[in-house]
């Protein structure tokens, strides 16, 4: 069993993914500005308040960790239309060296489907509202996976598609080969069985697949 950070681990896929582990046996350091208010108790879940940007904040969080997950996200709000959107790269850039310095080689990031080479595979007439709505945020993505694949880690880069909230586990496809690729559903709550399942499968390392329906 590991010990994992959750970086992001206060909403969405991040909270599905801290439960998610507790629940299979993992500990969890899960870490967000607002870990505080996570509403959940358990032995092997430590809640830590901090800012992924911070140096300070994620060299503390990394102290006795096997593997790092980030699920990091930005309000959908109108700055997400006029930017600027750093947090994933600025994220990124922060994490790598301290994890080099920390000895800790594996690492899960959630990024989406459009961001990197994967952006190739949206249809064209989708790709004009793509680029108005999320451009910044997956341009910003794109960094983020640039920075993780020239890394010496063991990464694995997630890519869901739009994600929505049902309980159901197993209903979904890891599409790994580039030809493959396409946009459709997956829930949050099967984003994070995906990545509970990469501490102890490496299958996918040095990949990006994308999870739809
Ligand atoms: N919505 C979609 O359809 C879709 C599709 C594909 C991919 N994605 C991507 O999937 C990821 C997760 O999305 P989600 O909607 O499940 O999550 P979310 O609800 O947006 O949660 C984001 C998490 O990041 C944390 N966070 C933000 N800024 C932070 C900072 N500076 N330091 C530490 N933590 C920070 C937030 O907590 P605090 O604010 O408390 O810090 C929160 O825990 C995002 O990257 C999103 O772009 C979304």
């Amino acid at each position: 069993m590991a010990t994992v950070l959750i970086m992001g681990a206060s909403s969405g896929i991040g909270l599905a993914t801290t439960k998610l582990a507790i629940e299979r046996g993992h500990s969890v350091v899960a870490f967000a500005r607002s870990a505080d208010r996570i509403a959940l108790q358990h032995a092997r879940l430590k809640k830590l308040v901090g800012d992924a940007r911070q140096i300070d904040d994620v060299r503390r969080a990394l102290t006795g960790v096997d593997a790092v997950m980030q699920t990091l996200g930005v309000p959908a709000n109108a700055r997400m239309l006029t930017g600027p959107i750093d947090l994933f790269s600025t994220a990124t850039a922060t994490l790598l060296p301290l994890m080099k310095d920390a000895g800790i080689r594996r690492l899960i990031s959630v990024t989406g489907f459009g961001a990197g080479e994967s952006g190739s595979r949206i249809p064209p007439l989708q790709r004009l509202g793509f680029d108005l709505v999320f451009g910044r945020a997956y341009s910003d993505k794109g960094i983020q996976e640039k920075m993780i694949k020239q890394s010496a880690l063991e990464w694995t880069i997630v890519r869901p598609g739009v994600l929505i909230n049902t309980r159901k586990v197993g209903r979904y496809r890891v599409l790994v080969s580039p030809q493959d690729w396409r946009n459709g559903i997956v829930s949050r709550s099967d984003v994070a069985d995906f990545l509970v399942k990469q501490l102890t499968d490496d299958t996918c390392l040095k990949q990006a697949p994308v999870l739809v329906r």
